[in-house]
């Protein structure tokens, strides 16, 4: 058996949590691969929103397995506070929420780290969602982080307060003036609170569960988090997160060989949006951009912040189905752009003076590069009900196939609206 790999191909938020949602009655294990509390995925069924940040898409399937895998960094805190939530609507995800020992911890310091670092950052900051993520990764590679793992040793407090301490000497070599106080007492006690609980839910060696169950014939999904455009190596760098979003992070946050990845399902969404700071090519900073934003409900799932909204852009898409070998893709949101008369489409790049650009560019801003577009006629129609393929507007399946043709991978799901049911599988 194959581990299939979901991601996200744009700057995060394309829908990733709706279709493992959908996805996961064919999966028997759905396993989050990296990234943390800052994600957050939404699931919409039976009229009920959920949110969810560190645990699995595929938790309100009951048959399914959920697997936190080694690549993933769990905040103590928020991760209690969605089980319990969970647990407050009824569903206890915890007999089948495993999470690996290799998975790190972030600590209230490295929450504060990421604050502080944004702070001296100024203008130039990344758009951090604040939960620590940065400051968690530069440990784990810099050797010093703690890991799940560690709860369960004798020593954990001393290392706990060693790693807080070194920290703390950081923060007081930077220029902080202005930022406001940090609650060490407070966030502290939560912090310990919170790994007792964690202490008591399934802490397991991840992959060797994974790999035993491939050898089992069973079917894993690996839930991607963010986007490929924030790819700590073939993001928009600086402007990126600390993870590795693209396909090849499900082999090092699983412990899944290269030769075991099955599908590589990509999603997108009709259009692009973006959050926090960086270049953003095809970007509208004026009312079409508002009215996408308002229509899709552009606005973050874990910090409320307004996303940036543009047009869908093929050299980036392009790149995107490259980096991460996708097989099939995801179109979501079709719905969110059904009164436009005229969608417009980023075909590729140029440089301002008009010469072509060979490849994906290393710098994306606007002197650097300006996209090209091919203006489409809308579908003016309200998707929100389609229920088949066959009754789709004929120039929503000419937008499809134009995505098609220009990276040649089949459109094999396509979003309607936020609900579960709201999804049509077509033909590949
Ligand atoms: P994720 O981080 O990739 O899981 O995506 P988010 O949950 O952050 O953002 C996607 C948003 O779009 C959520 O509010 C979803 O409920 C919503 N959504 C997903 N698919 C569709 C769709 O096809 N149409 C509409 N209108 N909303 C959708
Ligand atoms: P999901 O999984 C969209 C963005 C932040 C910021 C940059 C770095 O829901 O798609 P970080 O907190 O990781 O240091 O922030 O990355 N970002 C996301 N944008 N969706 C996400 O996750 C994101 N996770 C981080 O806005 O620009
Ligand atoms: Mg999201």
């Amino acid at each position: 058996m194959k581990v299939d790999v979901l991601l996200g191909l744009q700057w995060g938020d394309e829908g990733k949590g709706k279709v493992v949602d959908v996805l996961t009655p064919g999966y028997d294990v759905i396993a989050r691969f990296q990234g943390g509390p800052n994600a957050g995925h939404t699931l919409l069924f039976d009229g009920v929103k959920h949110v969810l940040h560190t645990i699995p898409s595929g938790v309100f399937r009951p048959e399914a397995w959920n697997v936190v895998g080694n690549g993933v960094v769990i905040d103590p805190v928020v991760f209690r506070r969605e089980v319990e939530g969970l647990m407050g609507r009824g569903v206890d995800p915890r007999p089948r929420l495993l999470i690996s020992r290799k998975a790190h911890l972030i600590l209230p310091s490295h929450r504060a780290l990421d604050v502080a670092n944004e702070h001296v950052k100024g203008k130039a900051r990344i758009g951090s969602t604040l939960k620590g993520i940065g400051p968690t990764y530069m440990d784990k590679t810099g050797r010093n982080g703690l890991r799940v793992g560690d709860v369960e040793g004798a020593h954990f407090v001393e290392r706990y307060a060693a790693l807080r301490e070194k920290h703390r000497a950081m923060l007081a070599g930077m220029d902080l003036e202005g930022m406001a106080p940090f609650d060490w007492e407070g966030a502290e006690r939560e912090w310990h609170e919170a790994v007792g609980f964690l202490r008591t839910l399934q802490l397991v060696d991840s992959e060797g569960l994974l790999n035993g169950h491939l050898r089992e014939g069973k079917r894993i999904l690996a839930e991607g988090a963010q986007g490929t455009m924030l790819d700590i190596d073939f993001g928009t760098y600086p402007f990126v997160t600390s993870s590795h979003t693209v396909a090849a992070g499900a082999c090092t946050g699983l412990g899944i060989a290269p030769n075991r990845i099955g599908e590589v399902i990509g999603i997108f969404k009709a259009y692009c949006t973006r959050v926090g700071s960086g270049p953003f090519p095809t970007e509208l900073e004026d009312e079409v951009g508002e009215r996408m934003r308002t229509i899709g409900g552009e606005f973050g799932s874990t910090t409320g912040r307004p996303r940036r909204c543009g047009w869908l852009d093929l050299a980036q898409l392009r790149y995107a189905v490259e980096i991460n070998g996708v097989t099939q893709l995801a179109m979501m949101k079709a719905d969110v752009l059904g009164t436009f008369d005229t969608i417009r489409v980023c075909t590729h790049y140029e440089r301002p003076d008009g010469t072509p650009i060979a490849g994906y560019p290393f710098e994306l801003d606007a002197e650097t590069v300006r996209p090209v577009y091919v203006d489409l006629p809308g579908w003016k129609t309200d998707l929100t009900g389609l229920q088949d393929a066959e009754s789709m507007p004929a120039a929503l399946r000419d937008y499809i196939a134009r995505i098609e043709s220009a990276v040649n991978v089949p459109v094999t799901l396509l979003s309607v609206g936020p609900d579960r049911g709201q999804t049509l599988h077509l033909p590949a």
